[in-house]
């Protein structure tokens, strides 16, 4: 059971953090700048020659395994030269031809959706590869002669982000869909080392991440983001689902200020709204325009209102940096809610009751 917003621990030390998170999912969070360096030597490993796809890429993947692709072409920008999309159910969009590529990325495995993908790209003739750690998945791949991207064991899937997320830049690179980008991801790993020490356990009490797992953690969190912040506004959402349990929300800036904004009229009579919005040197004029006024109308009606930056010179380190410090915010605020972060107990039931009626 989660305490209540009375009862919550307002300590995010290292001990209370470990009081909480058993599995220590911490560990795994501050590991993204290792595990950036390690994805690129598993993307070595798998010896792809680069190949030519006209169609572009799609990313087949789920959760916290289809994030990787939405992040990858958030980081690639304007420099994207085919385009690059995200599939997230059952199928491929009906232009999925012989000249795209189609990278199947499951974590497990064992995900239906993805799985489909992969026999769908199959049977269109579309150029595939696979990253995962192994599960049905791997071993169709190997029966096929399709490559397979390995990833590291052991993490829940949605901590493996790095790996999804490199995996789908080098392969967009590869195709010929962006540039390569393996410095840029040497740069920001190191960026990210300066990060997870300061936003980590043992920084500082109240270093950002710190002071919006406060900030959050009695409300429901409503996440905005635009352009290259959009997919990590997602991924903000979807780590404070998994990691901290609570219901979270996600919208895009300039629409939302077209429709949410009027719905924030009601929030306080419904229950506890926060908000952020996510910024970043490359957000447009009129759209840091939009986050200052829609913050300032909407603010009577929400518990609080935060407007976080990136951190970072080039897109690569800035994605990243919104990334760590999304998935710390969320991890802490599970710690005050005295939740363990790493059980998502009710996807699994969801998959395996899936799984009983064939
Ligand atoms: C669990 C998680 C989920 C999974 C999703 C797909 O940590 O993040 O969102 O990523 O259920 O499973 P995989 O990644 O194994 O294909």
């Amino acid at each position: 059971m989660a305490a209540s917003p009375s009862e919550m621990t307002e300590r995010l030390d290292a001990e209370a953090i470990a009081a909480v998170d058993t599995s220590d999912l911490l560990a795994d969070v501050v590991g993204l700048p290792e595990h950036v360096r390690d994805a690129k030597w598993k993307v070595e490993s798998a010896q792809l020659r680069p190949w030519d796809s006209p169609g572009g890429l799609i990313v087949a993947g789920m959760g916290g395994s289809g994030i990787g692709g939405m992040l990858a072409r958030a980081m690639l920008g304007d420099h994207a030269s085919r385009p690059i999309l995200a599939a997230r159910t059952y199928g491929l969009p009906a232009w999925t031809t012989p000249d795209t590529t189609v990278l199947c990325a499951s974590y497990s495995g064992n995900t239906e959706e993805t799985l489909a993908c992969y026999e769908a790209a199959g049977a269109l003739g579309a150029r595939r590869v696979v990253v995962t750690s192994g599960g049905h998945l791997a071993e169709l791949a190997r029966a096929d002669g399709v490559p397979v991207i390995p990833v590291a064991g052991g993490f829940q899937p949605r901590a493996a982000v790095a790996y999804m997320t490199v995996a789908a830049l080098e392969v967009a690179g590869l195709c010929g869909a962006g540039p390569r980008m393996g410095s840029e991801l040497d740069v920001a790993a190191d960026h990210l080392e300066q990060l997870a020490v300061e936003w980590g356990a043992d920084g500082a009490e109240d270093c950002q991440a710190k002071t919006l797992a406060r900030g959050l953690a009695d409300s429901v969190p409503v996440i905005a983001g635009s352009g290259i912040t959009q997919p990590i506004a997602y991924r903000w959402k979807t780590q404070l689902n998994e990691n901290a349990k609570v219901p979270a929300f996600t919208h895009e800036l300039p629409e939302l200020d077209h429709n949410e904004i009027v719905g924030w009229q009601s929030a306080a009579s419904l229950g506890r709204f926060a908000a952020v919005f996510l910024d970043d040197a490359d957000t447009h004029p009129r759209v840091q325009k939009r986050i200052e006024l829609t913050r300032e109308l909407i603010a009577e009606q929400a518990t609080a209102t935060f407007v976080v930056a990136s951190r970072g010179i080039t897109a690569v380190e800035r994605v990243f940096s919104l990334v760590l410090l999304g998935d710390l915010v969320s991890l802490y605020i599970a710690v005050l809610r005295g939740v363990d972060p790493t059980p998502v107990g009710v996807i699994e039931e969801l998959k395996g009751r899936l799984a009983e009626d064939g």
